[in-house]
């Protein structure tokens, strides 16, 4: 599908399908919506009032046009509440006249620039949001499904139109936008979706040159293979990896702009597999845990459109790969690993093994002395029983950064919230034998695990952790633009907190 956006009138648009919006309680239509009910002759407003369309989030309402103008159906969408009104309705519409186009099986779709007119939003993100929720739309996972019978017509143009001019211009901006974090968040989407008997810790740092290999240069990579990994001391990813019969990898990805001034790195989590270890997971638990790799997909998600994104700063992905299995050689309830900054992590419970690779990348990371440190992982069910399963859990050592990806989380659409490093909790991952114990008490677990990761960042790096359990994986439809399975979670984030 091609997405593009042009100067023009929708009454005039061939097209076979129109979009138009409308707020709630609104009676009398406006803007280009307004300018379709003329055309129609008053139509659109007569049908809304028959079907009493109020306008509210959600609802819809299609109308044929019989040849009036050269449209052959209207779509007409509600926005809701005025008040309510965000970038975020506009991709949850957007995507929603999406799903309705591709059920119709309308090949051209025209919409109107969602927000820019009425809504007063800016044209340039109005433009985004609407890319991205078509885009997002659009995404399935569907290569290992027998090829379906009888296909429907692909959506195969979405033509945004707008009669102003400044509209177009700034609104191309934001389409090419919106493309690059929809690209980001599909490209993790991806690997997220990709079973785990495929998506090994090899087919992951795979897919980490992959993304160098095509950058030309722009993009520079080392990859660390078992032996390195266990000669450089790092006892966590080393660990956890030696249970399964796929041996781990570490990945340092490395973007370097020239002028670049800053410097950024971003770690991810990559467990391809979460079995608990010789602590198993319940059967239950273990069905969605290919997901694991998340914080590592946002990281490759983000590296695979960062050329194009091109912000002036230079930014490092790192991430430890590892499947967590049980064997006769996997780690034990009760051994000792040593990380590379020389803390050992007494391991009583073999499914808390994030934060025991995480040790390792954080410790890398923390070397490369950056300006910010990000990490995203899926590290706490405990972080879902505090959030939920749409907001992600934020921590971090500075109020400035954690600020600032706060900010970016809420530009990008994404749902975050702040929870606190308390100190005094600090008590509860004490070891009786090492440096710290990889579990907590039994309550405060997203914040235990945030306590345990900040023990392998140097205190004076601004460092921020994401614990994105809840939303990296939909294990139902979370929106028009999410569906089931891996859903890219961070990826947007980042790149908004980049482009700042
Ligand atoms: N990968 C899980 C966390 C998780 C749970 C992610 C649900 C996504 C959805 C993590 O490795 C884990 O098992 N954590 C344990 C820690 C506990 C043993 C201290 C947990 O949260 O139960
Ligand atoms: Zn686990
Ligand atoms: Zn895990």
């Amino acid at each position: 599908m091609n997405i593009t956006i042009v100067k023009g009138r929708l009454e005039e648009q061939k097209a076979d399908l129109l979009v138009v919006n409308e707020f709630s309680g609104v009676e009398k239509t406006g803007g280009a919506t307004g300018s379709v009910n003329k055309a129609l002759g008053g139509l659109l407003e007569k049908l809304m009032k028959e079907e009493q369309f109020n306008g509210g989030q959600r609802e819809t309402l299609l109308v044929r046009t019989g040849g009036v103008i050269p449209g052959s159906r209207v779509l007409l969408v509600g926005l809701g509440e005025r008040k309510d009104f965000s970038l975020e309705t506009v991709r949850e519409v957007s995507a929603a006249a999406y799903n309705t186009a591709k059920k119709l099986g309308a090949r051209r779709v025209v919409s109107i620039l969602h927000g820019a007119g009425a809504g007063k939003l800016s044209a340039l993100l109005c433009a985004k949001a609407q890319t991205e929720g078509v885009r997002l739309a659009e995404y399935e996972f569907v290569k290992r499904k027998k090829a379906p019978e009888k296909k429907t017509p692909k959506v195969e143009s979405w033509t945004i139109v707008s009669s102003d001019a400044a509209h177009v211009r700034a609104g191309a901006r934001g389409v090419g936008e919106g493309e690059l974090s929809a690209e980001g968040t599909i490209f993790a989407r991806d690997l997220v979706n990709e079973p785990a008997g495929q998506m090994t810790p090899r087919h992951l740092a795979l897919a980490a040159q992959n993304i160098a290999k095509v950058s030309k240069g722009a993009v520079r990579i080392k990859v660390f293979e078992a032996g390195q990994i266990e000669k450089m001391g790092m006892g966590g990813v080393a660990g956890v990896g030696q249970g399964s019969v796929h041996p781990p990898y570490f990945v340092h990805l490395i973007y370097k702009p020239r002028g670049a001034k800053k410097t950024v790195a971003v770690v991810g989590k990559g467990i391809t597999f979460d079995s608990g270890g010789l602590s198993l997971k319940p059967a239950d638990y273990m069905m969605t845990m290919k997901c694991d790799m998340a914080g590592a997909a946002a990281v490759l998600g983000l590296f695979s459109v960062l050329t194009r994104v091109a912000p002036k700063v230079t930014v490092h992905g790192i991430f430890g790969a590892c499947e967590n299995m049980p064997s006769g050689n996997a780690i034990r309830p009760g051994d000792v690993l040593k990380a590379l900054n020389g803390k050992t992590m007494e391991v009583l419970n073999t499914d808390a093994e994030g934060r025991l690779t995480l040790a390792d990348s954080l410790s890398y990371a923390s070397k490369l002395k950056p300006d910010a440190l990000v990490d995203l992982a899926t590290l706490t069910g405990a972080c879902m029983a505090a959030l939920g399963e749409e907001i992600t859990g934020v921590m971090g050592n500075d109020h400035k950064l954690t600020g600032a990806i706060l900010q970016a989380a809420a530009a990008a659409g994404e749902k975050m919230w702040e929870l606190p490093l308390e100190k005094r909790y600090k008590d509860l991952i004490k070891s009786e034998i090492a440096d710290v114990k990889n579990i907590g008490g039994k309550y405060g677990g997203a914040i235990t695990a945030g306590l345990f990761l900040q023990e392998f960042v140097d205190a004076e790096i601004p460092w921020v952790h994401l614990d994105i359990a809840g939303p990296a994986f939909a294990e139902r439809p979370v929106n028009a633009y999410t569906r089931y399975g891996g859903t890219g979670a961070g990826v947007t984030t980042l790149i908004e907190f980049l482009k700042k």
